[in-house]
């Protein structure tokens, strides 16, 4: 097995020359850092880009963030899924005026206490901010820690993932105890100077860029890894099979109906309760399906008798955790001065549908079927 202590220099080495220049990285500020965390957390690093320099001109500090109405927040992370993490930054940013008097807080401890802020992304945020020696991870760090060092173990149970911790922890703090300039190589490349600044940070981050960049899922590209020679699983010729994963619970196939009204211009839209999932965001109005009710009755059941026909004309098919779901959407054409319950929602105009934050498949729906119309 090799020794953390070996694998910090080319590590560290390998991050100066070859990081990309991501925006976060630029930045050693607190709440930029956090805000990039969480919205890497489900999304794609592309992605995030755009979403993460809009977010901090819109709401560049603690401050603006906690002062901001609920629904710029969402508008802001509008598309970028798993809404919880927009409401506990708010929430979090909150916690850190009242309790902090604005300024991040430095502790791993409390940043750990912050909502929606958990072991990965309160190590993260402490040692890339503050070159704490606190470990992070992820799918990422994972892959690369599970291939390093040889674990064969199934990644899902408790205790490799306790000794994946462990192990992320030893490499981090190996940075911390290393002989100090003089003896330490110098860097070069891009991030030569913060590596040297704050190499804590950038060790963890090494391990994720490792995990994005060479140590792939499917195709590792070993020959181009600085730690090629200390890798048990090159060594062993199974750095594709690992880590290994025992497949979780299948998932579940849900239907769900839609149905897309339109009235002078207007479209029913509803917004959703204030806990659960998708919270407060706004969808068509919609109902799970059951075998026994064909779309025409359920869509009187929401939208009253008023309505004449339905007419199917699109399939949305999308994953949130455990579930498939498969979206029908019905365009439904109400009889001449039909009345529609209020409860079922309300009529926006397109502007406002644009300023609304819409759960993501009813986004897609309605850019589909909404764009230049107006009938
Ligand atoms: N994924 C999670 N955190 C990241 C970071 N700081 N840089 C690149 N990818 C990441």
């Amino acid at each position: 097995m090799p020794k953390p202590a070996e694998l910090v220099p080319p590590l560290l080495a390998w991050f100066a020359a070859n990081a990309r220049d991501l925006p976060w990285r630029r930045t050693r500020d607190p709440y930029a850092i956090w805000v990039s965390e969480v919205m890497l957390q489900q999304t794609q690093v592309r992605t995030v880009v755009p979403y993460w320099e809009r977010w901090l001109r819109e709401l560049p500090t603690v401050e603006a963030l906690a002062r901001a109405p609920l629904d710029r927040v969402f508008k802001l992370w509008e598309g970028l899924g798993y809404y919880t993490r927009a409401r506990n930054l708010q929430r979090a940013a909150q916690v850190i005026v009242r309790e902090h008097g604005g300024r991040f807080p430095r502790r791993f401890e409390d940043v750990l206490t912050l909502p929606g802020v958990g072991r990965y992304t309160a190590g993260a945020i402490c040692s890339l901010a503050f070159n704490e020696p606190t470990p992070v991870l992820d799918g990422n760090v994972t892959r690369v820690l599970a291939r390093v060092f040889g674990l064969r173990d199934d990644i899902r149970q408790p205790t490799v993932r306790e000794h994946l911790w462990n192990l992320a922890g030893q490499l981090v703090n190996a940075v911390a105890t290393r002989p100090k300039r003089g003896l330490a190589p110098r860097f070069r490349g891009r991030w030569a100077r913060r590596v040297a600044s704050r190499p804590c940070g950038a060790l963890n981050e090494a391990l994720m860029e490792l995990g994005a960049a060479i140590c792939t899922p499917r195709t590792p590209r070993c020959e181009e890894c600085p730690v090629e020679r200390n890798c048990v699983a090159r060594r062993d010729g199974i750095a594709a099979e690992l880590p290994r994963k025992n497949p979780a619970g299948s998932t579940r196939l849900q239907r769900v109906q839609a149905f897309l009204c339109m009235r002078r211009g207007r479209t029913l839209v509803r917004q959703r309760p204030a806990s659960g999932v998708n919270a407060h965001l706004w969808e068509l109005p919609n109902c799970a399906v059951t075998a026994e009710v064909s779309p025409l009755a359920a869509a009187r059941e929401l939208l009253g008798a008023g309505v004449l026909k339905v007419r199917h004309v699109m399939r949305v098919q999308h994953t949130i955790t455990q579930s498939r779901i498969a979206l029908d959407v019905y365009r439904i054409e109400f009889a001449p001065f039909a009345r529609v319950p209020r409860a079922a929602g309300r009529w926006a105009t397109r502007t406002a549908l644009s300023r609304r934050a819409f759960a993501a498949a009813h986004r897609r729906i309605l850019d589909h079927t909404t764009r230049g119309s107006s009938s």
